[in-house]
């Protein structure tokens, strides 16, 4: 069994569409192993992308995610890492729209930078993302 990250970006807190966003985990076989709701301060948010500080887009988006409440969730099920990212999609959402339909990001999310919802990448990341996010005691 393998855990991931996901964060539910401001964009589709504001839209209403946590529920169906954890259902979807849910229906496709994870299970929640740590679940909150919270906003960033920049210095959290920063810090949290901080592989990003260097691309042009790092200010947009810590801006962005710290626009709203988010709401994060640890997902566990058997190569939970790849496969949630295939659930989620491209990072560009209207590219989602195209050629990933029935993903998260091709339902939920405006654009590139506005996208619904974020998901470790790598092992890597998902070690440093987790306990960045989740202490142990909330996490069963
Ligand atoms: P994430 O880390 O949030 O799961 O997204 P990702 O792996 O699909 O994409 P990544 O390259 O890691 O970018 C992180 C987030 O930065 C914003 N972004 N904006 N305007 C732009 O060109 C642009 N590119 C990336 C997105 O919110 C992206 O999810
Ligand atoms: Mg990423």
């Amino acid at each position: 069994m393998e855990r991931t990250l996901i964060i539910i970006k401001p964009d589709a807190v504001q839209k209403g569409a946590v529920g169906k966003i954890l259902d979807r985990f849910i229906q496709e076989g994870f299970e929640i192993k740590a679940l909150k709701m919270f906003r960033f301060t920049e210095e959290q948010a920063k810090q949290f992308y901080i592989v990003h500080r260097e691309r042009p887009f790092y200010k947009e988006l810590v801006e962005f995610m710290t626009s709203g409440p988010v709401v994060a969730a640890v997902l566990e099920g058997e190569d939970a890492i790849q496969r949630v990212r295939e659930i989620i999609g491209p990072t560009d959402s209207e590219e989602a729209r195209r050629v990933a339909p029935d993903t998260i990001r091709a339902k939920y999310g405006t654009d590139k930078g506005q996208n619904a919802i974020h998901a470790s990448d790598s092992k890597e990341s998902a070690s440093y993302e987790i306990p960045f996010i989740f202490s142990a005691l909330e996490q069963i």
